[in-house]
C-alpha cells in the first residue's frame, strides 16, 4: 500500500551550492561580495533601483546556466511514495527543474517580475533582464519578484501550516539566520522526525533533530535510506 506520510523540506541556499550557486553567509558568500542592504532590501530599492536590477539580472542570467543537482532530484523522487512539499527560501527554480511539484517560495522567484506598486501583479520574465524603465501593466516600474529585507513574507502563514502537518521535516542547506523562515522549525509536531543536512554546524533549538553533517547531495542519499528503512 502506498505510504502517504507528509514530508516537508525547508531548504536554503546550501541545497543549490553544488549546482554552482553561491550561498549568502559562507566564506566567499554573496554577502561578503555585496552589501546586503544595498542589493536586497526595500530601502536599497528606493535608493538605487538600477543597482538592484543589475544584481538580480546577473543572478537570473546565471540561473539559466546551472542545473539542478541530485539533492533536488531526490526530493522530487520522494513524491512517488510521499506527499512532499518544499518550503524554500531560494529564489532559484532548481526545485521545479528537479521535478518537485509542490513548492512554496517564501522569498519570491527570480524568473518573475512584478509591479512595484501591486505585489499581486506578477509576470514571467524567464532568464531575461528587467530593464530600468520597463513597466508593469499598471504603469509602474517592474521590479524583481523577490521578498526583500524590510518587507513582509506573504507566504509565511501557509508555510507554517504546512510544516505543522509534516510527519518528516527535512532542513537542508540553511544557516537558519533569517526570520521568519528560521522560525518555521518551531512549528513541527512534537513527534515529527526531523533531519538537518548541512556540512557546517547550524545553530538550532530542537532537541529531536538528527543532524547529518554532509553536503546536500550525499546527505539526501542518507536521508532517503533512513526514510525508507
Ligand atoms: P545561508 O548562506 O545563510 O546559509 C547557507 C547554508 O548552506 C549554510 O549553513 C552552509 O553551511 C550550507 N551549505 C553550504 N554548502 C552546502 C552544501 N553543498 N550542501 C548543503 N548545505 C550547504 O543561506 P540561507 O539560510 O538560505 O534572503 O539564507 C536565508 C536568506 O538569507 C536567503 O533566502 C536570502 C539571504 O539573505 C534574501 O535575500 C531575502
Amino acid at each position: 500500500m502506498k505510504n502517504i506520510k507528509k514530508i516537508v523540506a525547508l531548504t536554503g541556499a546550501g541545497i543549490s551550492a553544488e549546482s554552482g550557486i553561491t550561498t549568502f553567509r559562507d566564506s566567499g558568500g554573496m554577502w561578503e561580495q555585496y552589501d546586503v542592504m544595498e542589493v536586497a532590501s526595500i530601502d536599497g530599492w528606493h535608493k538605487n533601483p538600477q543597482l538592484m536590477l543589475r544584481f538580480y539580472n546577473e543572478r537570473r542570467k546565471q540561473l539559466g546556466e546551472v542545473e539542478p543537482n541530485d539533492a533536488h532530484r531526490i526530493l522530487a523522487e520522494l513524491e512517488k511514495d510521499f506527499d512532499v512539499t518544499i518550503v524554500t527560501q531560494n529564489v532559484d527554480n532548481l526545485h521545479e527543474r528537479g521535478g518537485s511539484t509542490k513548492i512554496i517560495h517564501l522569498h519570491g522567484e527570480l524568473t518573475k517580475a512584478r509591479s512595484s506598486k501591486d505585489a499581486n501583479m506578477i509576470i514571467d520574465v524567464g532568464y531575461n533582464p528587467i530593464e530600468w524603465g520597463e513597466k508593469a501593466p499598471d504603469g509602474s516600474q517592474l521590479r524583481p519578484h523577490i521578498v526583500w529585507f524590510g518587507e513582509a513574507v506573504p507566504l509565511i502563514a501557509k508555510a507554517a501550516e504546512t510544516v505543522s502537518n509534516a510527519d518528516i521535516l527535512l532542513i537542508i542547506g540553511t544557516s537558519l539566520n533569517v526570520y521568519p523562515a528560521a522560525g518555521l522549525v518551531g512549528y513541527a509536531k512534537r513527534n515529527a522526525s526531523i533531519f538537518l543536512i548541512d556540512p557546517n554546524e547550524v545553530a538550532h533549538t530542537g532537541s529531536n533533530i538528527t543532524v547529518i553533517r554532509e553536503k546536500a547531495t550525499t546527505g539526501m542519499v542518507k536521508v532517503k535510506n533512513l526514510i525508507y528503512d
